[in-house]
């Protein structure tokens, strides 16, 4: 029988986005707080638009809207609008990223265009307009093709303006354990799956000429109910992980997650922490009619 390792996705969206909301409720609020500003820090303070227009962001696989909103406040900073186009495939995703914007009042300058579509059915038809910043944060692991998303959003940025994509950092744990799962349980072409890391993309951004700086944000998360098989939030989380549906049925796939994560762990105060790393890459489109960045 196949592996079912790498799986989730394709099994269920659904299932996929209620480990996602499982794994960030891990986070407390200062945690959050420090995480959305890492992303805040990170929007170059050079981003510019043509005089008397809006500023155009794009976003793939913006969730509900967490990250976007640190990165459409500090944009906001310098720019009095901004137009924001959304590329997101989960009904109740958009929905909990309206009713943000909504209850935002920072946020009032922005007027979003909501697209409920795949990265791959928007480039389908994606049309003329090309963005300031075209942003991808933590998508590329789900989308179909990688390379093919990256060149069609390097596509979408105007001369002189800016792309941002997060990923989980290869030198992390966490990104260690992808490579983990596939070298065990997997077979054939790697980015044919979820089990990409920063290092996949910074190799297309350096096999395709682009220049490009990095920033790492490392953080611990509590892992322990991830060891108690009864925990329902625990083996979510390990789905989200492992990307494998109902992992708690996998013995082999569970047992050699939980044994990377526990020797990799520190236990303090009877908890056992776990080192994640996002790793936020960003890259300039020269404007052949412009200087470099400032
Ligand atoms: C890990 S979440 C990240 C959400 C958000 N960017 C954040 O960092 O909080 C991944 C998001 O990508 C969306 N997604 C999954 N497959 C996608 C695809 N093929 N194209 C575009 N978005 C996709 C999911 O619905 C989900 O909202």
């Amino acid at each position: 029988m196949a592996s079912k390792v790498g799986t989730l996705v394709r099994y269920s969206l659904p299932r996929y986005l209620a480990s996602f909301r499982v794994f960030v409720n891990l986070f407390d609020a200062e945690g959050r707080e420090r995480y959305s500003a890492f992303f805040g820090a990170n929007v170059p303070d050079s981003v510019l638009c043509e005089p008397g227009t809006d500023l155009r962001v794009l976003g793939i696989g913006s969730g509900s809207g967490d990250i976007d909103s640190a990165i459409l406040k500090k944009l906001l900073q310098r720019h009095n609008s901004v137009y924001n186009r959304v590329v997101e495939p989960s009904e109740e995703m958009i929905g909990r990223y309206k009713t943000l914007v909504r209850e935002d009042r920072s946020l009032g300058a922005v007027k979003c265009d909501w697209r409920q579509q795949t990265a791959e059915e928007y480039f389908q038809t994606k049309g003329d307009t090309k963005f300031h910043l075209v942003h991808g944060i933590h998508v590329l692991y789900t989308v179909e093709d990688m390379h093919a998303t990256l060149r069609n959003m390097w596509e979408q940025v105007a001369d002189g303006g800016y792309m941002m994509v997060a990923m989980e950092s290869d030198k992390s744990d966490l990104g260690k354990l992808y490579h983990k799962m596939w070298g065990e349980f997997g077979k054939g072409d790697r980015l044919k799956t979820p089990f990409r890391t920063s290092g996949d993309v910074r190799q297309w951004f350096d096999a395709s000429g682009v220049s490009y700086v990095t920033a790492e944000f490392g953080y611990n998360i509590d892992v322990t109910e991830c060891f108690k098989e009864e925990s329902e939030a625990g083996q979510l989380v390990l789905e989200f992980f492992t990307y494998t549906p109902f992992v708690s049925k996998e013995p082999e796939i569970r047992s050699t997650a939980l044994e990377h994560i526990r020797s990799k762990s520190s236990m303090v105060d009877g908890k056992i922490w776990f080192e994640l790393a996002d790793e936020i890459m960003v890259a300039f489109k020269m404007d052949p009619g412009r200087s470099d960045p400032v």
